[in-house]
């Protein structure tokens, strides 16, 4: 088994570039690249696990990947599309669902297996259907498989009931070749959202609205192959400054921007880090313990529901104690039982957690559940006498192109066994 062997370390020190956001950003601009009959190429993608998902998922729809350089891909759409998607690699990463909206537009139908819920939710898709449905598909559920079909899209006004990541990207990658305008009110503002809307415009799509609650597409009749570099880390950027609050030290930031982890910082600097915007990044430094402050997660430009879990491995070390709210998901604190066998004091009821800070916490083996809770019990070893294993690593590799190689480059203990 793939396993993090951390140590107690810090202050941590030194300079790290931040890698792109392949998994939350990245996978969907693959998805996208389906709307485009030539080759797309997408740079800035560190190679996570679930991109190899995703780059099987393209395959067995008929598109062809190459790389052409450790971070750099090609997906080449050029041919037919056969638009379907087996349940053996939906069920292994949700944004395979993604293929949708892009399969929906130029196919006029698609198959894709329904994902089902994972270790943090149940995670429905009724606003993606519903969305769609508004654009004129017909959709209906059988044997496991989403059935999508349309003889055209036809722009509507969409409201959703949440600002869902997922629906907007979907809809968004469906709604730029219907005919005629599309409105989505209270759209996720997400910087993944802006991402994605930056390729499709390069890629011939009118949208307006980005990173607002409302998108305007004006559909278009085709959608070109282009060139386009992913965005930033926001999520491994706020995981290290974390490690920074958690193990102390000065650290600094490359290739993120500071408007895309705004609440995040406003919070860790109410908690007593220091930190600075660079011509490139960010600068932080922790010289103390950290003060205890409440949080709830909310969608962009809250503070986001993935920074909640190493959120709570620093509140555990921190001086006082902080009830933290999830919003955003209904069953996201299961790692807090693993983060209690290190001796973190905090008590999970539905959707809070109370965190009592503790000095030090104490190494045991624990299991990452996904790769956030995975994330937050690495974080956790920075602080716990003794060797923590993190088991279940797999989990972590789904999302950060390499999280101990990034740690260790500030300084910190931690290496990748396989037991
Ligand atoms: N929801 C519905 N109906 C829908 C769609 C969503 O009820 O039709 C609910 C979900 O069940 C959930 C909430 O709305 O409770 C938010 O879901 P959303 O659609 O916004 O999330 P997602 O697109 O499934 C992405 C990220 C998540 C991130 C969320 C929120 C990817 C691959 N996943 O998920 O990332 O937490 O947005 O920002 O982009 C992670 O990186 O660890 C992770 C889980």
């Amino acid at each position: 088994m793939k396993a993090f062997v951390v140590r107690p370390g810090g202050p941590l020190s030194g300079t790290v570039r931040v890698s792109g956001m392949t998994k939350n950003s990245g996978l969907k601009q693959m998805a996208a690249a389906l709307l485009a009959p030539g080759v797309t190429t997408l740079a800035n993608m560190p190679a996570v696990a679930d991109l190899d998902v995703m780059v099987n998922v393209l395959r067995s729809i008929g598109a062809s990947i190459d790389w052409i350089s450790p971070t750099e891909m090609q997906i080449d759409a050029t041919g037919d599309l056969v638009p379907e998607a087996p349940y053996e690699l939906v069920s292994r990463m949700r944004a395979s669902i993604n293929v949708l909206g892009p399969l929906l537009a130029r196919c006029g139908w698609a198959r894709v297996a329904m994902p089902g819920g994972d270790n943090i939710g149940s995670r429905k898709l009724d606003m993606h259907f519903r969305g769609l449905e508004a654009l004129g598909a017909e959709l209906s559920v059988a044997h496991g498989f989403i059935e999508a079909r349309c003889s055209a899209l036809a722009g509507a006004r969409i409201v959703l009931d949440f600002p869902s990541v997922g629906a907007t990207e979907n809809l968004l990658t469906a709604s730029v070749l219907a005919k005629g305008e599309t409105v989505i009110e209270n759209a996720a503002r997400e910087p993944e959202i802006s991402d994605l809307v930056e390729l499709l415009t390069l890629m011939g799509a009118r949208i307006d609205g980005a990173g607002t609650s409302t998108l305007w597409i004006e559909g278009v009749e085709e959608m070109r192959a282009v060139h386009h570099e992913v965005v930033g880390d926001r999520v491994e950027a706020g995981t290290l400054l974390m490690a920074c609050g958690i193990a102390g030290g000065d650290i600094t930031l490359e290739g993120i921007r500071l408007e895309h982890l705004e609440m995040v910082v406003v919070k860790l600097r109410e908690m007593g880090l220091q930190v600075t915007e660079t011509p490139d990044g960010l600068w932080a430094r922790a010289d103390h313990r950290l003060q205890a402050i409440d949080l709830a997660t909310l969608p962009y430009p809250g503070f986001a529901t993935d920074f909640m879990p190493m959120a709570v491995a620093l509140l555990a070390v921190a001086e006082g104690t902080a009830i933290v709210t999830e919003n955003v998901f209904d069953n996201r604190f299961g790692f807090v039982d693993e983060l209690s066998r290190m001796g973190a004091d905090v008590r999970n009821e539905g959707r809070h957690a109370v965190v009592r800070g503790v000095p030090r916490l104490s190494a045991a083996p624990v299991r990452a559940l996904d790769v956030r809770a995975g994330a937050a019990l690495v974080l956790a070893g920075l602080a716990a006498d003794g060797e923590t294993t993190v088991l279940e690593r797999t989990h972590i590799d789904r999302g950060y192109a390499d999280l101990a190689g990034s740690l260790r480059a500030l300084g910190a203990d931690i290496e990748s066994v396989d037991r």
